[in-house]
């Protein structure tokens, strides 16, 4: 019969190591922390081989104790909490007392440390976590940690890894990752002789972020709010860039990166209808919130985390992203004028409908500072320079109507195509938003009797009728027949059976179901509301509503897509023309 037998120590170590350290990134990550936890001011990475042959990490912080040294290697040992209820609120980057042990565990290893105050420590060489060597040393106050011949020992780990290109891009994103939003603190990376890149300590995470996304740079926006449970800031690329997939989306939660496909769908959520559906911009966000509020125990490797107030942080950060390019129908008065916008979301008549209330001058979300380090990650704004400022169109030469729904422009140095069907739609979505809004403020009403009989509503009549209520028509149901009884004034130029059938696609369409937010549906109608009054380029349209038309966009705001998403216009500089006739 099979006995239940107590694990040594080395293959608890080994399985331990298998969860966290999974690669030389994994190593890199956890070195730093602890550097980071031991209030360091400066931190050297000395990377070779994509971190197989050595992964060095020195650091000028509060150093080791020759017996904490020594105990720090065994697996949970931590001087960072010392009962379950420190659990609760962590506000270092390590708590598990494991990394040590795990990466000794798998690798050759050499830690020198100098405690604070003292010019002398020792120095303890680790081959495969067994402590084989040591001796007295001195300098000054820090510690060097050396991995060599990482996974020596455990060959099908080795195995698993990708190629050395492929570890040392992942080596570098784990720099950055902790470079990032780590400001105060002087980062020096090199990796063999080919990569060596310094972040100094005073410079500020937008511009850290610049740094590492210098190709598209230029055109990341940034913007900060706060609400009674979180602080957030962040950067968003421009519409105009956009990524297949969601990887340039970056989280930091009190200035841990993390995974979170919740952060990642509220930036999807509040980029909808300005970049086409399957695209994602790259953005970066730094999230602030108490560490009672937040859990980071739920991984191995913390890399996920969870929060106790998630809907609010959704809204928060939908809003935050959708109030940088578009100013909607949900954007509260005053948004424009306040670096501070609004922080609180006050349920109205329906779970989820809402309005945000502007944050009281000295409000703070916090007392005092939060996460594993009180430095705020909140910084100047800078400026939001626009790709093109939507009021230079009704300054440009209109060359004419061209190819049936477009209009050539000519910008001087620049020529514009526009899409005369997209422009009008981005025009009239905005006015249809702000119209709402007024009209919220004092609703008034258009008598009138239009009768939707059953067989007409598909089986959905208590969603139609709902969602013409949400929208303001006086609605009555009467044996299975919808009477709106009353338009309100906003839409009194739109055929309410138009309105109806857009309800019904997309009902039928799928995008509205139990878990729509009440909010993306009307802002959906809208858009497809917008579409119905929309010019289209079937007949030449004259000069003098062409002109109306680009002035209309100017105040339009935000006038880069349509809100499906897809460009109103397209740009060729005399650069493009030169390429194309091969004059470079
Ligand atoms: N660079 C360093 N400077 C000073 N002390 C350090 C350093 N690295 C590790 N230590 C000490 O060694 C202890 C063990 O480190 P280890 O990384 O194994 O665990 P931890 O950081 O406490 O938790 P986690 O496993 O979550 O990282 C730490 O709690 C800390 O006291
Ligand atoms: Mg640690």
């Amino acid at each position: 019969m099979e006995r239940v037998k107590r694990l040594n120590e080395e293959t608890i170590n080994k399985i331990a190591a298998g969860e966290v350290i999974d690669r030389p990134a994994s190593v890199l990550k956890e070195l730093v922390e602890n550097s980071l936890d031991a209030a360091a001011s400066r931190i050297s990475i000395n990377i070779a081989d994509a971190g197989l042959s050595l992964i060095e990490v020195s650091d000028n912080g509060r150093g080791m104790e020759p017996g904490d040294l020594r105990l720090a290697l065994l697996r949970h040992t931590t001087s960072k909490i010392e009962d379950v209820r420190d659990l609760l609120s962590i506000t270092s980057f390590g708590f598990r007392g494991e990394a040590l042990a795990s990466i000794a565990s798998v690798s050759k290893m050499e830690i020198v440390s100098i405690p604070k105050g003292r010019d002398e420590g020792i120095e303890i060489i680790a081959d495969g976590g067994k402590i084989v060597g040591e001796r007295p040393v001195t300098g000054d106050c820090g510690t060097v940690v050396k991995v060599r011949d990482l996974f020596f020992n455990t060959p099908a780990r080795k195995k698993f890894l990708k190629s050395r290109k492929v570890e040392q891009t992942s080596l570098k994103s784990v720099f950055w990752d902790l470079a990032i939003p780590c400001t105060g603190v002087d980062f020096i990376y090199r990796s063999d002789s080919s990569d060596l890149t310094t972040v100094p300590a005073d410079v500020a995470i937008f511009a850290r972020v610049r740094l590492r996304e210098s190709e598209i740079g230029d055109s990341l926006q940034d913007f900060s709010e706060v609400s009674p449970y979180f602080a957030i800031s962040g950067l968003v690329s421009f519409p105009v860039k956009t990524f297949v997939r969601t990887n340039r989306i970056f989280v930091f939660v009190n200035r841990r990166a993390v995974k979170d496909s919740m952060c990642v769908g509220a930036v999807k959520e509040g980029m909808r209808g300005l970049i086409p559906e399957n695209r994602f911009p790259c953005a970066y966000l730094f999230i602030e919130v108490s560490p009672e509020e937040a859990d980071f125990n739920v991984h191995p490797a913390k890399r996920e985390v969870r929060f106790r107030f998630r809907k609010e942080l959704f809204e928060l950060i939908r809003y935050s992203v959708r109030n940088l390019f578009v100013g909607g129908v949900w954007r509260d008065e005053g948004v424009e004028d306040s670096p501070v916008s609004a922080d609180f979301w006050v349920p109205r008549d329906r779970d989820g409908m809402g309005i945000f209330r502007s944050k009281a001058p000295g409000e703070t979300p916090f007392e005092g500072g939060v996460g594993p380090s009180s430095r705020s990650v909140t910084e100047e704004g800078e400026s939001h320079e626009l790709f093109i400022s939507p009021g230079s169109f009704s300054r440009m030469k209109i060359v004419g109507q061209v190819l049936g729904n477009y209009l050539l422009l000519d910008g001087g140095d620049e020529l514009f195509f526009l899409d005369i069907h997209a422009a009008s739609e981005r025009i009239n979505y905005g006015k249809v938003q702000k119209d709402f809004k007024h009209w919220l403020e004092s609703p008034e009403h258009l008598l009138i009797s239009v009768d939707i009989p059953e067989e007409r509503l598909r089986g959905h009549t208590e969603d139609v009728q709902e969602l013409l209520v949400e929208l303001g028509y006086r609605v009555d149901l009467q044996d299975g027949v919808v009477q709106i009884q009353a338009v309100p004034l906003y839409l009194k130029g739109i055929d309410p059976l138009s309105v109806v059938e857009d309800i019904l696609d997309m009902i039928e369409g799928g995008s509205i179901d139990a878990t729509a937010e009440p909010k993306r549906v009307l802002d959906d109608l809208m858009a497809r509301m917008a579409c119905h009054t929309s010019l289209r380029g079937t007949r030449r349209i004259p000069d003098g509503e062409l002109r109306y038309l680009l002035d209309d966009l100017a105040s339009a705001g935000y006038s880069q897509t349509c809100p499906h998403g897809r460009p109103v216009f397209i740009k060729v500089t005399r650069g493009d023309l030169h390429k194309l006739f091969g004059r470079t």
